[in-house]
């Protein structure tokens, strides 16, 4: 159920995801240095994440992921390096231009509006992306996949369990089918049990042929579906290949973290 339409751009030899064979990289971030006014929390940050490609994002609290995940959807200007979508450079471009190009961003935390009923925050993106009159079949078909929340559909969106507010922020990006979803930290502050529907929401929206950069604290659900893991550590790049190829745990440990 890829989106029709859609075109699809050819990497350029020489970047960094050309050392991942068999996939067009739908995002790289190449030598990205960003922070904060004078406070730098990047330091030359390079990573790629192939189309239909799952890259898990981890390390300690405070290393940079979420720095990356702002300066990968354009929220974030890096002060040097380059963010190519899809084989565009977009560095410095306004964060409306990542989201035409595919990239969508679920923020930490309940990125949903509490006073508004379920129903009212699906339609506010689906309006937006689906245009007035395809607003009823997006809802109908997000009801359809998160059959609870059409059974919760006048209910305001604060009185949800936890779960069911990610799945709300998730149901949009199943519709919207872009080329990368990038989830930050999708399991913070869930039973384990909800974890799992998360990821098998996740899951889903992989099958369905977007890219997933799943940035997580502790790697044992990312590495689930993760293909490729880029370990992050005081705004460097510690590590990173295959989760079959690496000794993540030993290398985490050894930085001090545990996991
Ligand atoms: N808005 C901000 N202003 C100033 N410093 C920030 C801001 N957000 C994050 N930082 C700092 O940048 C560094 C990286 O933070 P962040 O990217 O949020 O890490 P992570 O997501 O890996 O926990 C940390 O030292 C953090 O304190
Ligand atoms: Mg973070």
């Amino acid at each position: 159920m890829t989106a029709p339409g859609r075109d699809r751009h050819v990497a350029q030899p020489g970047t960094a995801a050309a050392s991942q064979p068999g996939s067009d990289p739908v995002l790289e971030l190449v030598d990205v240095h960003a922070g904060y006014e004078r406070f730098l929390a990047l330091f030359g940050v390079s990573f790629a994440v192939g189309e239909r490609q799952s890259v898990a994002l981890v390390g300690p609290n405070g290393a940079g992921k979420t720095t990356s995940a702002r300066v990968a959807s354009g929220l974030l200007e890096p002060t040097r390096g380059r963010v190519v979508v899809a084989g565009r450079d977009l560095t410095g471009q306004p964060a409306h231009r990542f989201a035409a190009a595919g990239i969508i961003h679920a923020p930490e935390g309940r990125s949903v509006f509490s006073s508004l009923t379920v129903e009212e925050n699906l339609a506010l993106p689906f309006r937006r992306i689906f245009g007035r009159s395809g607003v009823r079949e997006a809802i109908d078909r997000a009801y359809e996949v998160f059959p609870r929340l059409g059974e919760r559909r006048r209910q305001n969106a604060g009185s949800l369990s936890g779960g069911e507010q990610r799945m709300l922020s998730l149901a949009r990006v199943l519709v919207d089918e872009p080329k990368l979803l990038i989830a930050d930290e999708p399991s913070l502050g869930l039973a384990p049990i909800v974890i799992e529907e998360v990821y098998e929401v996740l899951q889903r929206i992989r099958d369905a042929g977007t890219a997933l950069l799943i940035i997580e604290q502790h790697i044992d659900q990312a590495l689930k579906l993760a293909d490729h893991v880029v370990v992050l550590e005081h705004g460097h790049v510690s590590i990173a290949g295959r989760p079959e190829d690496l000794d993540l745990h030993r290398s985490l440990t050894l930085s001090g973290k545990t996991t």
